[in-house]
């Protein structure tokens, strides 16, 4: 029988914490449904665990290392003070510790954080990357001529498409600007404007370090969206159920691809997995043109894993029963080497 691991989980939280917390409150919203699954899971597999929410404070992370000493850590901490772009710090941190934990170092974090650094690694192995241009703030505001219209204005850095709105879709100077101005000030971020991609649009999950699998394509389908709107997975698109039931956004398998393209769609997202460095597990978001092109939109290591989110779905399609997937990606995250 296999060792029963000892495994600590390892949560944000948006205010201060103590050692022995009690998280049961937050446990029960949907905001931790990702935390609860993952506790649930390790209860299921046996697995003696403990957890632990840090907001500020790594001297807390110190010291229930020390009282509980994990065989791994399962990593769920994507921010610390509430700020999003300090993930590839946590794991820094972990790494440093020498006790394994699940999911990406920092690395992987880093590159696919940033909008422009993975597309222009990508592009120099010839994987389609939409063109784009970065804006930081404090800079001039231009368009450079090579960079056609539509164009999409998003923040550099960011995710779950904050920022992203039917504004952030433009098709000329004043809007371009208006909207750069919009993220610079208001969100307090660089901006990445990108050509628009006009296409399907295809989320790939993918488990693994060296040998990778790839789980069954899920696609963001707009049915109620005219077919000369743009289409894009915007804040509300993502997050607002209204909003989804009133356009018919919908997250389903990918239909009427044939084995061929599946298994280009796959190949390339392999590529990407290995070429940012991602460990563990990620979601490659893409877009398929009528042409068939596989344009690169995104990578996401470490993607939001809660069971109906469409990672664990496309898990659950492959034969991985939510537990055995939170298995998987412990036995992953004991074996990733991080140097
Ligand atoms: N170049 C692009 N062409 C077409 N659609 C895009 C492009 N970039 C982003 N999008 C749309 O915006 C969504 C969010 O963009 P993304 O870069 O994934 O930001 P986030 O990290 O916030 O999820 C994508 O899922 C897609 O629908
Ligand atoms: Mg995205």
């Amino acid at each position: 029988m296999r060792k029963k691991l000892k495994v600590l989980a390892l949560f944000d939280a948006v205010r201060a914490t103590t050692l022995d917390q009690d998280l049961s409150p937050e446990l029960k919203t949907e905001n931790w449904k990702t935390e609860a699954g993952v506790l649930a899971a390790l209860n299921e597999l046996g697995y003696p665990n403990e957890h632990l929410a840090i907001f500020d404070d790594l001297d807390l992370l110190r010291q229930k290392l020390q009282t509980f000493t994990p065989d791994v850590i399962f990593n769920l901490a994507d921010q610390f003070r509430n700020n999003r772009a300090f993930d590839q710090h946590i794991v820094s941190f972990l790494a440093m510790t020498g006790i394994p934990f699940t999911g990406c170092g920092a690395s992987g974090l880093t590159l696919c954080k940033h909008k422009g650094i993975s597309k222009k690694i990508l592009s120099y192995h010839r994987i389609h990357t939409p063109d784009f241009v970065i804006i930081p703030r404090g800079k001039r505001i231009a368009r450079p001529k090579r960079l056609k219209f539509p164009i999409l204005i998003k923040p550099l850095k960011e995710e779950a498409s904050y920022g992203i709105s039917q504004a952030s879709f433009v098709e000329t100077d004043e809007q371009f600007r208006e909207r750069v101005e919009f993220i610079h000030e208001k969100t307090n971020n660089d901006v990445i404007a990108e050509e628009y991609i006009e296409g399907r649009e295809f989320y790939v999950s993918i488990l693994g370090n060296h040998r990778l699998q790839v789980f069954p394509i899920r696609e963001l389908v707009f049915r109620e969206v005219p077919p000369d709107e743009p289409k894009i997975a915007t804040y509300k698109a993502k997050w607002d159920e209204e909003y989804r039931k009133r356009w018919g956004l919908q997250n389903v398998f990918a239909e009427g691809l044939d084995a061929n393209l599946t298994r280009k769609i796959e190949s390339v997202c392999k590529r990407i997995y290995k070429l940012l460095t991602i460990d563990g597990y990620a979601r490659v978001d893409l877009r398929l043109t009528a042409a068939n092109e596989i344009y690169f939109i995104e990578a996401n290591p470490n993607p939001i894993l809660a069971a109906d989110e469409d990672f664990a779905e496309s898990a659950r399609k492959a034969g991985l029963s939510y537990p055995s997937l939170v298995d998987r990606i412990i036995q992953l995250g004991l074996k990733t080497v991080r140097d």
